[in-house]
């Protein structure tokens, strides 16, 4: 079963956003570094439209650097894009963040036209901790469950320079299956949007195919991507003792285990996705949506034709006439 992510109430944060953008000049997306594809909204994009974009792939440290620099290069590519990494050790990020929104707007800066920038990140991607960084003080609230951040706030980085938060929480938009998954490894959405069995195998898939000497550096198994995510997964839970009655292995448990070693970088450091990998899955996961989204606009229109509040449409070569029994959508 795929994880499908993405609550009603994001339509007033799009609302909200929408209203904001006016009075910004420089978007700061803050990806997670170890899933920069999946970890972006789609729809922020589409919102913010023309406003210079700096994509920060944050949580760096626990990233693959090689991947990091590629997805750099990929996002520096873009016209009106920057991008940089981060994580919570640097005491200074604001140097950095100040620089490029700079070179993004440069005819912003000084008391008459101060840079407005707006921050914006999907929950869990650290958002909250850089903000506390760049305050300078532990005033938003951190934590692991996803979607802490709600209030909206100015912090003032400088005379001339003011970040807002975002207003309301950016979800992911999950039309990507694989997104999905690496979402929720990485802790980005609510755990009652899925299995952790299912999340583990998924990544265990990936890690035995790119990262097989993690593994068996982690577990103590030889030759990891020889083994199916099954007996892998079995497999962790022999050597870390997560067992039920009768010697059988506590699946739940061991898949848990494998999550909690992802998130926390037990694993070394590691990235779900290349850009070429995540452009591929991109162009399935759109290909399915406008599927989905033409069955779903005929299905609203025969019930729209049913209930009479739109004529019906006239037969192809019919001149306009209208006949019975066609108001169903064919699949
Ligand atoms: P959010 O506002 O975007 O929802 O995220 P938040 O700052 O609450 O951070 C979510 C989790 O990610 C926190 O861990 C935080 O410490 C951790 N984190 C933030 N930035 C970085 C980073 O650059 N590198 C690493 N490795 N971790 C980072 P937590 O365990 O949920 O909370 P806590 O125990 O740190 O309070």
């Amino acid at each position: 079963m795929a994880i499908q992510w993405f609550p009603g109430h994001m339509h007033l944060t799009r609302k909200a956003i929408g209203e904001r953008i006016k009075e910004i000049d420089v978007v700061i997306e803050l990806l997670d570094a170890r899933l920069p594809g999946s970890s972006a909204n789609p729809m922020l994009a589409e919102i913010t439209k023309g406003k210079p974009a700096l994509k920060v792939l944050n949580k760096q440290d626990l990233a693959d650097p090689t991947r990091t620099a590629a997805w750099l290069e990929h996002f520096n590519a873009q016209s009106g894009v920057r991008a940089l990494p981060l994580d919570a050790s640097m005491s200074t990020p604001s140097r950095a963040l100040v620089a490029a929104c700079h070179a993004l707007a440069p005819n912003r800066g000084g008391m008459t036209k101060p840079m407005r920038v707006l921050i914006c990140g999907i929950p869990n991607v650290g958002k909250s901790t850089l903000i506390n960084t760049l305050k300078g003080k532990r005033a938003a609230k951190t934590g692991d469950e996803a979607g802490v951040t709600k209030l909206e706030q100015r912090i003032t980085i400088a005379d001339d320079f003011y970040l807002y938060d975002t207003p309301g929480i950016l979800w992911p938009r999950i039309i990507v299956a694989k997104s999905g998954y690496n979402l929720a490894a990485s802790g980005a959405v609510g755990r009652n949007a899925f299995e952790d069995e299912e999340v583990a195998l998924e990544l265990l898939d990936y890690l035995r195919q790119h990262y097989a000497p993690a593994l068996e550096a982690r577990y103590k198994i030889k030759d990891a991507a020889s083994f199916t995510d099954e007996q892998l997964l079995e497999g962790v839970g022999r050597k870390r003792g997560a067992l039920l009655g009768g010697g059988k292995v506590n699946l739940n448990h061991a898949a848990e285990i494998v999550i909690h070693d992802f998130r926390s970088g037990a694993l070394g450091r590691v990235t779900l996705e290349t850009p070429a990998e995540f452009a591929q899955w991109l162009d399935v996961g759109e290909k399915l949506d406008a599927e989905r989204q033409i069955k779903k606009d005929a299905i609203e229109l025969a019930r729209n034709i049913r209930l009479k509040k739109v004529p019906r449409p006239p037969k192809a070569g019919s001149r306009g006439a209208v006949e019975e029994g066609d108001d169903e959508p064919s699949d």
